[in-house]
């Protein structure tokens, strides 16, 4: 079985074509990042413009790619047996342009189709790896909008067990790096300066003590501070040991917290998810610390941990293989919590 995957719910326009042991045969994301750049952030009507723009190029080059070199190169949509979309949570009217896409798909090419909770997929994204350690672990979504660790020990049985009180990580990232002047998205930019930089030059503020939850307004805000009191815009190696703070802070906050909630939910590892996730220093102090507890850690390749439908896609698997199906009355859901009852609610809606 194959399955095209389909994602709109922010500023990416993406497709994918994953089979049902989990081969990646295509993955193509438009990303809209220098149109929302201008702004400092997403503009939520831009985006769904954006993705009416681009989503017949995006998933018609998703599944010629898919189909190159297969029985199906003649006729793509041929090799095509299911479609997953991102039915929430994320901005309404980019949601809703993927998924009127895939109902129109479906309705033309008489497919099944699936719509799959954004937070869902980005922990599927694990799935697209061999080397991920099967069985129960913490999984600890880090993007622009969430920053939630859950105990999951099946598909179904995914309990909150701790998130941010305020900002998420990428929040805090995103909204130091506009301050900065470094644009939108803000993760990777301070990533590319935090280069060279000392991470111990700036004392910033990082987790909660004795707190399961995490919270990144106070750093945030210390980091404005910080900023402010500078005698210029900080500029060569004071901008790249700022950065490397920033990120440091960052980082052990969520190595501290994630291996503190794994510890207390007695999971043997953590699996980290979602574009923070792409951060090379966050991924090596989850994993030194997890280590050092005796946990193992995971993190996707850095490019299924933004936002991608490869995990859209393979979320779609794992619920289709149960026999789940949405009908052609679903809609979109701005807010859609990750947990057992509404997951459950997929198929009735
Ligand atoms: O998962 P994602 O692509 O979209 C959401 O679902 O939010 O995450 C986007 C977030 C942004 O805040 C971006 O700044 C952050 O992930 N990000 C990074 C890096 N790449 C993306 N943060 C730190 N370092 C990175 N390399
Ligand atoms: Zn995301």
């Amino acid at each position: 079985m194959r399955v095209l995957g389909i994602e709109t719910s922010c500023d990416e326009t993406a497709a994918a074509v994953v089979d049902d042991c989990f081969l990646l045969h295509s993955n193509i994301v438009h990303t809209q990042g220098a149109v929302h750049a201008t702004y400092g952030g997403v503009v939520p009507e831009i985006a769904s413009r954006e993705h009416i723009v681009h989503i017949v190029d995006v998933v018609q080059r998703a599944i010629d790619a898919a189909a190159q070199g297969t029985a199906h190169a003649a006729d793509p949509w041929a090799g095509i047996d299911a479609i997953a979309v991102t039915q929430g949570p994320g901005l309404l009217g980019a949601l809703l342009v993927g998924l009127q896409f895939a109902k129109g798909l479906a309705l033309a090419r008489g497919l099944p189709w699936l719509g799959v909770n954004h937070l869902e997929g980005h922990l599927a994204a694990a799935k697209l790896s061999p080397d991920c350690p099967p069985g129960p672990h913490l999984a600890c979504i880090i993007s622009g909008g969430h920053t939630h660790l859950y105990a999951q020990r099946s598909l179904d049985d995914v309990k909150l067990v701790g998130a941010t009180r305020d900002d998420a990580a990428g929040e805090a990232f995103d909204k130091v790096a506009k301050v900065l002047g470094l644009g939108y998205p803000g993760g990777p930019m301070v990533e590319k300066w935090a280069e060279g930089g000392d991470p111990s030059a700036y004392a910033l503020p990082r987790a909660l003590p004795r707190h399961a939850d995490l919270s990144f307004s106070g750093l945030k805000t210390a980091a404005q501070l910080a900023i402010r009191a500078m005698p210029s815009k900080p500029e060569g190696q004071v901008l790249r040991d700022f950065c490397a703070s920033l990120q440091e802070a960052i980082a052990a906050s969520l190595a501290q917290k994630t291996v503190q909630a794994a510890l207390a939910a007695d999971l043997p590892g953590i699996v980290l998810a979602g574009g923070v996730a792409a951060n090379t220093r966050v991924r090596t102090l989850v994993a030194e610390q997890a280590e050092a507890h005796g946990l193992w850690a995971f993190a996707p390749q850095k490019a299924l941990c933004t936002d991608n439908a490869a995990m859209i896609a393979a979320a779609g698997v794992l619920r289709l293989q149960r026999g789940e199906r949405s009908d052609w009355s679903s809609s979109a859901r701005s807010r859609w919590p990750l947990g057992s009852a509404l997951q459950a609610s997929i198929g009735s809606h």
